[in-house]
């Protein structure tokens, strides 16, 4: 027979902010066929951010049917592929019938500030102070319980589906979980590392909690909230029913941060990576019990891979706005016809000519959290080019991981040495090397950067039998990559200095604006 029939691959579907992907990797964790679409993403005001769940369900579809042709071109076939896992965005909001299994609106999505009145609002109830300590994160536009509340109030096919009963509520991997398998067969499921985003479960029990639910004033009686599973496992998240991996098993599902640092094989605690993708976001791995941060940082799950192992966690430092300042650049001033151009109009200019560019368009997240600030461009004049303003929107992104990276020690008593990165941005040189000179710290980014889709088929692989077994094999294949580059600082540490402290006052001057 021909020797191809003895590989196995694990399929990965990554649902993220602005694109959907379906990667296949072989076992020795190399993509062997995969397939990207971008969708929509929806601004109907000012604020406000939403994405249409039958685009995110049919571009992941898509994604499979064209990648699967690619593979049995490759002379491969369905039965090879063991395994399906699933990373999706987190927090991002989709409400469905569950009687007919239709969404009842689009999805609101993790960066959306509509709900800034009833977090200012929920900061006052009693018992707020509490909240962080029971599910790791501060109260704030971000997670998927305002999302949810300010739905309930404002959307009618929403309150009326939660009066009679039949609403459903997920996270993205809950949608396509239930929808994949064929919305009839009724999956409803969610894991760990996407509950820990909703502030309903408890970073304990790592199940609900009433007294989240109640302070939310959620009734769990009107709502079917997912059930919550561990992230890699073989049953509970089915099997997908229809098109070119119908009866394959769906065994992984990480949020994608979770994926990410799973991809980048941070298993042991002091390990930590960063992913430049739409925003951009630091995790790092504290071991089997949770930190909660004084320092402005989300305590959450960072995987659980079940079967008697401990859960993991994480201290996460959040940055609302990475990749998607780029996409703004191009978008909406025109300044670009292609994100990966970025790099080359910000080194027209051999500095940022002055320019500071607090890009809060969501407010700021971690490990500022000023919901009301407003992205605010300083030191304009009339020297100032495109490429100034190029660069400093890549500088964003940089002085908030230093930020975070400060904070991080503080709550870890634990000093980085090194930062691992991937993502989208993470390919331009100059921004690594940006990076590396703000902070301080040596940034070491894998050849192999599709660690997002490759942390869920791992989740996956571990699940099944006769395909990977253990940690220490998968660090062993991730250890023989060749390609890794390292970015050493390079500028003195008196100038970086100067420059942060530019940007801290660009910060704080960007607070309140027309409160
Ligand atoms: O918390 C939001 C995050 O999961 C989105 O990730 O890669 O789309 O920026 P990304």
């Amino acid at each position: 027979g021909n020797r191809r029939e003895n590989e196995w691959f694990i399929g990965s579907i990554d649902q993220g902010t602005t694109s959907s992907r379906f990667l296949i990797f072989n076992r020795f964790m190399d993509p062997v066929a995969s397939h990207q679409i971008e969708f929509e993403n929806l601004y109907p005001e000012s604020g406000w951010h939403e994405h249409d769940a039958y685009e995110l369900l049919n571009s992941v579809e898509s994604c499979i049917e064209r990648a699967m042709e690619q593979f049995t071109y490759k002379g491969y076939s369905k039965s090879q592929v063991k395994a399906v896992g699933i990373t999706n965005q987190r927090e991002t909001t989709v409400c469905w019938d569950k009687v007919t299994g239709e969404p009842l609106c689009n999805a609101v999505v993790w960066p959306d500030t509509r709900t800034k009145d009833i977090v200012r609002d929920l900061k006052n109830y009693p018992g707020a102070h509490k909240i962080p300590e029971l599910c790791g994160l501060p109260l704030s536009t971000y997670p998927s319980s305002v999302k949810l509340v300010w739905l309930l109030q404002n959307n009618l096919a929403v309150r009326h589906a939660y009066e009679d009963g039949r609403l459903a509520f997920g996270t993205v991997d809950s949608w396509l979980i239930y929808r994949l398998n064929g919305k009839e067969n009724n999956v409803h499921v969610t894991d760990t590392t996407n509950a820990s985003r909703t502030m309903f479960m408890n970073l304990h029990t790592l199940q609900y909690d009433d007294r989240l639910l109640n302070f939310f004033g959620i009734d769990k009686t009107k709502v079917t909230l997912p059930k919550i599973v561990p992230s890699s496992d073989p049953e509970a998240f089915g099997k997908i029913a229809n098109g070119a991996l119908s009866g394959v098993r769906i065994a992984g599902c990480l949020g994608d941060q979770s994926s990410a640092l799973v991809g980048q094989c941070g298993f042991k605690p002091g390990q930590a990576k960063n992913t430049y993708g739409t925003g951009c976001f630091l995790l790092y791995n504290c071991g089997d019990k949770p930190v909660l941060s004084k320092y402005g940082l989300l305590a959450t799950v960072a995987f659980d891979f079940g079967k008697g192992r401990k859960p993991v966690y994480a201290l996460e430092g959040s940055i609302a706005v990475g990749g998607s300042g780029v996409k703004f650049l191009m978008n909406n001033l025109g300044f670009i016809r292609d994100s990966t151009k970025v790099g080359e109009l910000a080194e027209t200019v051999k500095d940022n000519g002055g320019v500071v560019f607090v890009t809060a368009f969501s407010g700021l997240f971690a490990p500022y959290w000023i919901d009301d600030a407003k992205g605010t461009i300083f030191g304009i004049t009339q020297h100032t080019q495109r490429g100034h303003i190029a660069r400093a929107t890549l500088e964003a992104t940089c002085f908030q991981t230093r930020a975070i990276l400060e904070a991080m020690e503080k709550d870890s008593k634990h000093y980085l040495e090194s930062l691992a990165v991937d993502g989208g941005m993470s390919n331009s040189d100059l921004t690594m090397q940006t990076q590396a000179d703000i902070s301080g710290i040596r940034v070491e980014r894998p050849a192999m950067r599709e660690t997002t889709a490759l942390g869920a088929a791992i989740a996956a692989g571990l699940a099944v039998e006769g395909c990977w077994t253990d940690f220490d094999q998968l660090i062993e294949l991730t250890r023989k990559k060749a390609g890794r580059r390292v970015f050493e600082p390079h500028v003195d540490r008196k100038k970086a200095q100067r420059m942060y402290r530019h940007w801290e006052r660009a910060v704080d001057m960007s607070r309140g604006w027309l409160r």
